[in-house]
């Protein structure tokens, strides 16, 4: 199954992401996630893309490309995947449609998450991580069961993004409205998409989300 959460940042992707690689046992592609990684580790990849993602903007279409085409060679990938945070540009989602087309698989579903943009800078910047096993937590709607010790794996760790503030938020916002949203429209004539409440909590979403996976 071939699955790819679409919507604005703070939607939730990551969050509900985590939660159906566990129950569905389909590995998450996140773009955002590996980009950090490679920032982080000082390659080639993450010196070009820093800049952009400072700025809320995105990183060029052919970065981003050839990342997701050597990811999905890999061993895990060949029962499906989640895609979380690509495809992002029409220019993204051509090409991945060919690049499973070559494979004789195609997209099963875009789920997109509607969310309102006031809801998202409020979940933004209340987020945070463990720095260890990257469980994600946010101040008031997804508190630790103890306070100040991940739930996951214990550590008292925690880390916020250098891009969840509200500037980087808000040119982030203006960036999807203009260059992913209209991958609604180009999914929608695929007959693929499916749109769920992501404005309700974060357990009443999943269960959108396993009706829609089920459905398939
Ligand atoms: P990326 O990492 O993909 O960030 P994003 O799309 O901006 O999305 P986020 O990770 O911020 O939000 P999310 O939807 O995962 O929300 P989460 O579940 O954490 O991209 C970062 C940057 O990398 C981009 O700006 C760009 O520069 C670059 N990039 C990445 N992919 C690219 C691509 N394909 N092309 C070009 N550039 C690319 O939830 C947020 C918070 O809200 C959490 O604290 C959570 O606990 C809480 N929450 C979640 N759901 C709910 C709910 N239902 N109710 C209340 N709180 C909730």
């Amino acid at each position: 199954m071939i699955i790819v959460l679409l919507g604005p940042p703070g939607a939730g992707k990551g969050t509900q992401a985590a939660r159906i690689m566990e129950s569905r046992n389909l590995v998450q592609l996140s773009t955002g996630d590996m980009l950090r990684a490679a920032v982080a580790a000082g390659t080639d990849v993450g010196n070009k893309a820093k800049e952009f993602m400072a700025a809320g903007k995105l990183v060029t279409d052919e970065i981003v490309i050839g990342i997701i085409a050597d990811r999905i060679e890999e061993d895990d990938c060949r029962d499906g995947f989640l895609l979380d945070g690509f495809p992002r540009t029409i220019a993204q989602a051509e090409a991945l449609g060919k690049l499973l087309n070559d494979k004789g698989l195609k997209v099963d579903a875009v789920i997109e998450m509607k969310v309102e943009d006031e809801s998202l800078v409020d979940r933004i910047a209340g987020r945070y991580t463990c720095a260890d096993c990257k469980r994600g937590y946010h101040d008031t709607y997804l508190k630790p069961q103890k306070a100040g010790v991940c739930d996951g794996c214990g550590s008292t760790d925690f880390t916020r993004r250098a891009d969840d503030n509200r500037e980087t938020v808000t040119a982030r916002l203006a960036t999807y409205h203009t260059q992913t949203a209209p991958l609604l429209p180009f999914y929608e004539a695929q007959g693929v998409l499916r749109t769920i409440d992501g404005m309700v909590g974060i357990d009443d979403v999943t269960i959108q989300i396993n009706n829609v996976l089920s459905a398939l």
